[in-house]
């Protein structure tokens, strides 16, 4: 069947994300997360024009997707109230290994005038925030080591290396609000990441004929040109997905970008 020529997505009336699934393979050492599935969620903008009944909507799919790891890109809500609700609300998705988030720019505004709120909020809601950190959690026969960047929002330095002591069984993530900090920033690690997820590009948010606004210009001093606006690449010499999203912001509706999470499936060896 054709795909459709002309759809809009309106938050409002959002109904259910495309779920895009792809296998990541990994060495055989890290054999422990074998079947293991990583879901991968940016940008939901909670807001009016994505409001309470939406994100009900999208937590439902997520749960029942009943992923090992939810992963957080960002861009959680549009106001201080729906940014608390956003938290309170991922907070009750409990996957096994636990949930990661960095903060995106919308977040970062937030977060420089509130201070720690939203780091602080993150943790009581059972989400572990990562602002140039990184986070382990132990698992039988290997450690999921997940790192997260913040410098490009917060103008702050990196000054820590990233999975320094990582052991061959260990699952290393990175994960950034912008794509380009993937890429500016890889160097911090001591140990190449098995995967590196991005978000804030909304896939260009509207796209018609191939041409998104990134195609003529926009945001040219945020984004890395050899990185794709929406999907995967190898070429930093890790597999790298820059999410399209979830919600929308400046303007409320996407067009031919459908709101899409990622299931990420680990297989070890072969
Ligand atoms: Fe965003």
């Amino acid at each position: 069947m054709r795909a459709p020529f002309f759809r809009l997505y309106y938050g409002p009336a959002f109904r259910a994300a495309q779920i895009e699934r792809r296998t990541l393979h990994v060495p055989a050492a890290l054999g422990a997360f074998d079947g293991k599935t990583l879901l991968f969620m940016s940008d939901l903008h909670m807001s009016d024009m994505f409001p309470e009944a939406a994100m009900e909507r999208l937590l439902a799919q997520a749960g029942a997707l009943r992923p090992d790891v939810l992963l957080i890109g960002g861009d959680l809500a549009e106001t201080e109230a729906y940014q608390a609700r956003a938290v309170e609300m991922l907070g009750k998705l409990r996957p096994e290994l636990g949930t990661f988030a960095v903060v995106g720019n919308n977040d970062g505004k937030r977060l420089k005038r509130r201070g720690a709120v939203l780091p602080a909020a993150l943790r009581r809601a059972g989400i572990t925030p990562l602002i140039d950190a990184e986070a382990s959690v132990e698992t039988p026969g290997g450690r999921l080591i997940v790192a997260g960047l913040n410098a490009l929002i917060e103008r702050t330095r990196v000054r820590v290396t990233f999975f320094a002591d990582s052991g061959e069984g260990d699952l290393r993530i990175l994960m950034a609000h912008y794509p380009k900090s993937l890429t500016q920033y890889s160097g911090r690690c001591a140990k190449p990441p098995h995967l590196a997820l991005a978000g804030h590009t909304h896939g260009g948010q509207f796209r018609f004929l191939g041409l998104t606004p990134y195609s003529i210009g926009f945001e040219l001093s945020k984004t890395d040109r050899g990185l794709p606006v929406h999907g995967w690449t190898d070429i930093p010499g890790f597999p790298l997905l820059v999410s399209p999203g979830v919600g929308t912001s400046r303007i409320p509706f996407r067009l031919n970008v459908p709101p899409t999470v990622h299931l990420i499936t680990i297989r070890a060896g072969a």
